[in-house]
Parts: structure tokens; C-alpha cells; sequence
């Protein structure tokens, strides 16, 4: 199936992000347009319909200013709102299988089963005693969320083709240009909360949200130092968790919430080692406006002993001159969520 034009539309708690791109072939792309803007404070999930027309007019202000070219919207459903779990199954046959899958399901998600969107993907296999078993991940979409996307999308006038969980949208952005032989955890630093998921090939096979953000660093700053939000969010910017600046104040401040975020990202690592030996990740990739942070990747790599990188999605797309020089002042790693939903190809 080829999808017609579209963009990629990302609605975090903290900024609005759209892409389009042209796709030229499975791993060629270029970027055509790009764009970001503050999200309206207290609009998002909210089920006030003034707040919601404020959200659908900023995302059409961002458009223009953007210029985005088509109307048709593939957006991103916010991890924290998805169920999702991987579980071992028997080798059934398909109806059993859904059968199983279901009931797997039922125990899981707190929501009655005929109030959710509920999908599956097979992830992988295993031979235990001697019998074939199937590793499958279940994704669970509230109906009520898909439904207030829906309506987002006709306020502002957009045609929705398709929503995806954030964790695909990310694992198809780092995945494009490379197949990941080893396994790999991605955690994406956003305001409010830190999205944790392992891929593997070019699929996802966990996903978490934890629910401390870069906006709870903030927070610590501005506590510790009685300063007022704006100015510890510059200190958190320019200082970030360089030990050698001012004393190392600034990264004893933060440090207590790296620790309850590093102590999560270690449950789910143990968890892997545990019961998903083989698939348990070998690296990591940091990857939201919140890994900008100075010394994170540094930091993470020490506290977790895994190698932890950056990820630029931009880097993968190729650019004409116009649209490279627009991007000087950008930073790309808040995009990988925007840009893995506009990279959908089927
Ligand atoms: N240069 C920087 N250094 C450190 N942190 C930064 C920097 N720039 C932005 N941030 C932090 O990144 C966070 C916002 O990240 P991002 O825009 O990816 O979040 P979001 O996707 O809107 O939020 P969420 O994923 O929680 O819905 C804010 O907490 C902000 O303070
Ligand atoms: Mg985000």
C-alpha cells in the first residue's frame, strides 16, 4: 500500500512537533518541512471544548508557520495512555491464538477489552521443552483517546489517515537507515514523563513510561535554590549534570531524580536479563528535547554499564540547501517521534 502525502503530527505535553518528508525509497528520505510550537498550558487531555479548539488552532498556526503541505495527518498516541505487554504464548493455531491473546489481554488492561483498540505483533519465538513458543506484544488503545484524536484532527480542519503508539513512530525514526542486530533500549526524555522501550529488528518489544521527566529536574532546581521556574530551567540547560560547574551544585540537585528514573531503567533491564535473556538490550539511545541535557549520555552510561548515545533523526534524512540552512538553529533529537510517524510507509 503507498500512502498519499502526509505529515507527522507529535502533541507532547511540552511541544507540538510536525514533519513532512518524501519518501524516495525504503531507506532514502528527504526532509521537505519541519516545525515546532509551545502546547497551550492545561489543553492536553482535557475534555474542555474550549481547550480543545486552542489546541486545533495551534496546530494550524504551526502548519502555516511550518509550511506543511498537505492536510493529511499520521499523529502519535501518547505512550503513557497505551497498555502494552509482552507475553510468551504456545504455537496455536490462529483462532486459539486470539483466544489466548485475549485472555492474556483481560488480565492486563484495566479497561473492559470493548473499550480498547487491541493489536498484536509477533516479536519473536523461543523452544521451551522442546516446544516451539511465540514471543507476542500486545497494544492496547484506550477507544475514548483514538476518538479525541479523531475529533482534534477535524477541528483543525486535518484529514487523520492513521495513529500510532509514540514507541513505534520512534523505532521506525531509528530503525530506518539500520537494522539493529542487537537488541536496543530507547528512552525518550519528555517534559513530564520518560518513555522507556526495547527494540529489536526493527520492532518494538516493551514499552514503559516512567513518570519523572526533564520538567521534575526543573523542579529540583528550583526548589533547591528557590529560584523561579524560567531561570532553573536555564541553569538545568546550561549546567545540566556537569559535576566539574559550579561546585557540582546543579548535578547534586539533580541527581536524586536521575537516580529514581536510573533505578526504573535497572528493573526493566533486570526484568530482560531474567526472562528474555536473548533479547535483552546491549545499548542504549537517548532521544527527546530532555536528552539535550549535558552529561547524559555520560551519566547513564556509567550508572547502567551500557553504552548510551544520542540519536539525531535528521541525520538520516537528506536535505537541499534551503531547508539545511533552516535547521541551524534546531535541535533534531526532539523530533524522532515526529519524524518516525511521517517515515510510515505502508
Ligand atoms: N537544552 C536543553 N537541555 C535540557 N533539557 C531541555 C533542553 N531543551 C528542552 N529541554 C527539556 O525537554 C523537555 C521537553 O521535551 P520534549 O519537547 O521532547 O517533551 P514533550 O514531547 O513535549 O513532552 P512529553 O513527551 O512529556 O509529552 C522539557 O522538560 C525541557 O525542559
Ligand atoms: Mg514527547
Amino acid at each position: 500500500m503507498n500512502l498519499p502525502d502526509f505529515f507527522g503530527l507529535d502533541i507532547g505535553n511540552h511541544s507540538i512537533k510536525v514533519v513532512q518528508v518524501k519518501r524516495k525509497s525504503e531507506t532514502q528520505a528527504s526532509l521537505v518541512a519541519l516545525g515546532s510550537s509551545e502546547t497551550p498550558f492545561g489543553v492536553i487531555g482535557s475534555e474542555n471544548e474550549q481547550h480543545k479548539k486552542e489546541l486545533a488552532e495551534n496546530i494550524k498556526s504551526l502548519l502555516e508557520s511550518a509550511d506543511i503541505g498537505t492536510k493529511k495527518v499520521v499523529a502519535a498516541l501518547p505512550e503513557s495512555a497505551i497498555f502494552t505487554r509482552l507475553a510468551v504464548f504456545p504455537d496455536l493455531v490462529d483462532k486459539e491464538l486470539e483466544d489466548a491473546i485475549h485472555w492474556e489481554a483481560k488480565q492486563y488492561i484495566p479497561l473492559p477489552l470493548e473499550n480498547v483498540n487491541l493489536e498484536w505483533l509477533k516479536v519473536g519465538e523461543r523452544q521451551e521443552a522442546g516446544q516451539k513458543k511465540n514471543e507476542i506484544l500486545l497494544v492496547a488503545a484506550p477507544k475514548t483517546l483514538v476518538d479525541s484524536y479523531t475529533q482534534l484532527a477535524s477541528l483543525a480542519g486535518l484529514e487523520l489517515i492513521a495513529l500510532e503508539t509514540e514507541t513505534v513512530a520512534t523505532t521506525r525514526a531509528i530503525t530506518f537507515k539500520q537494522k539493529m542486530e542487537e537488541t536496543a533500549m530507547i528512552l525518550d526524555f519528555g517534559a513530564n514523563g520518560t518513555d522507556m522501550s526495547v527494540i529489536k529488528g526493527k520492532n518494538p518489544i516493551f514499552s514503559q513510561t516512567l513518570g519523572t521527566g526533564s520538567d521534575a529536574l526543573t523542579k529540583a532546581i528550583s526548589l533547591d535554590f528557590g529560584l523561579d521556574v524560567q531561570q532553573a530551567e536555564q541553569y538545568k540547560r546550561t549546567y545540566g549534570l556537569d559535576q566539574t560547574k559550579v561546585d557540582g551544585k546543579i548535578f547534586k540537585s539533580l541527581d536524586p531524580i536521575m537516580q529514581v528514573i536510573v533505578s526504573e531503567i535497572t528493573k526493566t533491564l533486570n526484568f530482560f536479563r531474567a526472562h528474555f535473556q536473548a533479547n535483552s538490550p546491549k545499548k542504549i539511545y537517548i532521544v527527546g528535547d530532555g536528552a539535550i541535557l549535558i552529561g547524559l549520555p555520560e551519566y547513564l552510561s556509567s550508572k547502567l554499564g551500557l553504552l548510551t548515545e544520542r540519536f539525531d533523526p535528521l541525520s538520516n534524512l537528506e536535505k537541499d540547501k534551503k531547508v539545511e540552512e533552516s535547521l541551524k538553529s534546531v535541535s533534531g533529537i526532539g523530533y524522532t517521534v515526529a519524524v518516525g510517524l511521517a517515515l510510515k510507509a505502508e
